[in-house]
């Protein structure tokens, strides 16, 4: 379980550029569950994941993760229990090591070893059953650079290398945003059949309202540093999302006439 307490953010304090996202915010996800994060460009959906992360650190508040304190830990610490995925496809894997490498690293997470050594055949056979699980063709291009691979091919690499280690908690910031309808839909349904059978803590930024219905168990919508619906994602509609978006744009257009 991932608790949030009392969290405090703001960035560029006392300058004319300040930017207020969080006060005494508090949040919990629940062990093993799916919540998708949704919200308007700017209202700190990403920043809250990097703080979770360790990437950005609070003014206030505590990170508890299963009970513990991690709020001082760094991010290299976290990332031994934090799986993560972009939205650009380019980050969260070496462009310029193939997938094999690109797999050994994920797997030796924290180790102190040059590449050379991570790589051994008995791995190399189990990760390729990784990659078929995703029934992409991964496994036919181990040997492959990642810069050669498509955005999609990338984005499911990336999945699997975030939570080949189980990790405690999945961070997912947008990760299929940058891929086209159909390649997007195969990596939704390859990250439900992820999270279902590892029961991973996930955590999922999107602005598709369907998939964030249709793939989470929870819908938390911010809006300046609130929580402005905390659902169960049977229990709300896709027109019932967009009408509230729809109602709080016209908020802000008539506060900024
Ligand atoms: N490291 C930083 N330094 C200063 N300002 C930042 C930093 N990171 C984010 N911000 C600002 O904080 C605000 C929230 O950014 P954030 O990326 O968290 O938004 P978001 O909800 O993820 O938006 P989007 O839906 O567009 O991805 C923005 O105004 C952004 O410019
Ligand atoms: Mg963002």
């Amino acid at each position: 379980m991932i608790e949030i307490k009392g969290l405090s953010k703001t960035f560029n304090k006392g300058s004319e550029n300040e930017i207020k996202l969080f006060e005494n915010f508090s949040i919990t996800f629940e062990e093993g569950k799916c919540t998708a994060l949704l919200g308007s460009n700017g209202c700190g959906k990403s920043t809250l994941l990097n703080i979770i992360s360790g990437n950005i650190a609070p003014d206030s508040g505590l990170i508890v993760v299963d009970g513990e304190d991690v709020t001082k830990d760094n991010e290299e610490k976290r990332a031994m229990y934090i799986g993560r995925v972009h939205q650009n496809p380019s980050l969260g894997v070496s462009a310029s090591l193939n997938i094999l490498e690109n797999m050994s690293l994920a797997d030796k997470k924290g180790e102190k070893f040059g590449i050379k050594r991570l790589i051994r055949p008995k791995n190399r056979v189990r990760y390729e059953s990784i990659l078929k699980e995703l029934d992409l063709g991964l496994e036919n291009k181990m040997d492959v650079m990642v810069k050669f691979l498509s955005g999609g091919q990338r984005q499911s690499l990336s999945l699997c290398m975030a939570t080949m280690k189980n990790p405690k908690l999945l961070l997912l910031d947008e990760h299929t945003a940058a891929l086209d309808p159909k390649t997007s839909r195969v990596i939704m349904e390859k990250t439900r059949e992820l999270l279902e059978r590892k029961a991973i803590t996930t955590i999922m930024i999107s602005h598709n309202m369907k998939d964030a219905i249709t793939y989470s168990d929870r819908v938390v919508m911010l809006d300046q540093g609130e929580i402005i619906l905390d659902r169960p994602s049977s229990q709300i509609t896709e027109e019932e999302l967009l009408s509230i978006y729809t109602a709080k744009l016209l908020e802000f257009q008539r506060k900024a006439v």
